[in-house]
């Protein structure tokens, strides 16, 4: 079952592609209304289909070995809670069925990487079903539906950001969105500086908890400042009136929207400090980084031609991504792959990809 031709015996009617995505700057902010600055990367999901000749939805992913064959109202597990969830919120906004399809899906985003691999597949899965049911929806709306697909059918209260890059965002220049109006721009790289990023060898589950958790505690916070969300909270000497971890919470948040206000206007080497700061509060205030992550980003850190390192994504494991001076990636990315394995982790560069 290797591709859609030998699967299902004829050619796709569709094939539509999705990247995944780094963020540079403006973690855990999308959910509290507040700013982000991802970048799409060459990885990237492709989604086949054609109509099923049956009542059933046929499912392939070739790669983990997963098939489904599945009634449209069928009880969601794996690979089918993607693929359905999209077909669903689809359904729900266009109050229509969508008809049994075969479909196929391949990914070479790395999965629980922090480079967003669930938002691939849903942009893709959105994409294929847009051409095939000549549905009419912008890219915006698309990226919408992908978030609704993840939060109600896959059960992890992310934010906008991922889908929006995966959806709007390309691998040249990385995308300002404000997550309150959706208000976007593209932002270019800091000039004389490339994208390395590198894969901790841990990989992360954002449905375990720990991220449902962070959101509950920025809501908390907010509502205890009598905030409709954090990106409202101006006046940083309110932060006082909080306590413990919500405080921390609220804080990381707040410094993190200024960060990438300010990133958007700083040559390289303030933007690698702005990084490191994110980092830094991430870790101690945010509590969403891991040893394996910290230890690459030190190591990161300390190279020359680096300007800045942190950990990118959701957290819990995942990618690091570093700022680095031009033409000096691949010389990095192998020294602190290295250097990082020698600690007993099993990373590697996924960004520029090597092979
Ligand atoms: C995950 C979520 C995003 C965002 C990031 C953290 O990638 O899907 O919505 O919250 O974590 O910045």
């Amino acid at each position: 079952m290797n591709d859609f031709q030998t699967t299902f015996g004829h050619p796709p009617q569709v094939t539509a592609h999705a990247p995944g995505r780094v963020n540079l700057i403006g973690e855990h902010t999308d959910y509290n209304d507040g700013f982000v600055l991802p970048i799409a990367i060459e990885q990237a999901a492709t989604v086949m289909i054609s109509f099923s000749h049956d009542s059933q939805h046929h499912l392939v992913a070739p790669d983990t070995g997963e098939r489904y064959d599945l009634m449209p109202d069928a009880k969601l597990e794996g690979l089918g809670k993607y693929v359905l969830g999209c077909f669903r919120v689809l359904e729900e906004h266009f109050k229509i069925t969508v008809p049994p399809l075969n479909y196929w899906v391949r990914s070479t985003v790395p999965t629980g990487s922090g480079l967003s691999s669930s938002a691939a597949i849903e942009v893709a899965t959105l994409r294929a079903v847009r051409e095939l049911l000549n549905l009419e929806l912008d890219d915006v709306k698309l990226a919408q539906l992908g978030q609704r697909a993840e939060n109600v059918w896959v059960g992890v209260p992310c934010g906008i950001m991922d889908q929006m890059a995966s959806s709007v965002a390309n691998t040249q220049t990385a995308l300002f969105l404000d997550t309150l109006t959706l208000e976007m721009r593209s932002v270019s790289l800091p000039a004389g500086s490339e994208i390395l990023v590198i894969h901790s060898g841990v990989s992360h589950e954002l449905s375990d908890g720990g991220y449902a958790e962070r959101r509950a505690q920025c809501e908390e916070a907010s509502r205890l400042l009598g905030l409709k969300s954090l990106r409202f909270l101006t006046d940083w000497g309110q932060l006082s009136t909080l306590e413990g971890k919500l405080k921390k919470r609220a804080r990381h948040v707040v410094t993190e929207n200024d960060r990438v206000l300010r990133a958007l206007e700083s040559d390289a080497g303030h933007f690698g400090i702005l990084m490191n700061e994110s980092h830094s509060s991430l870790r101690d205030d945010y509590g969403v980084s891991v040893r394996a992550v910290d230890d690459l980003v030190e190591i990161l850190q300390a190279q020359g031609g680096v300007y800045g390192a942190r950990m990118t994504g959701g957290g819990f494991g995942g990618c690091v991504v570093a700022l680095v001076r031009a033409g000096r990636v691949l010389e990095v990315g192998r020294r602190a792959v290295e250097q990082h394995r020698a600690l007993g982790y099993a990373g590697r560069q996924v960004v520029p990809p090597l092979e």
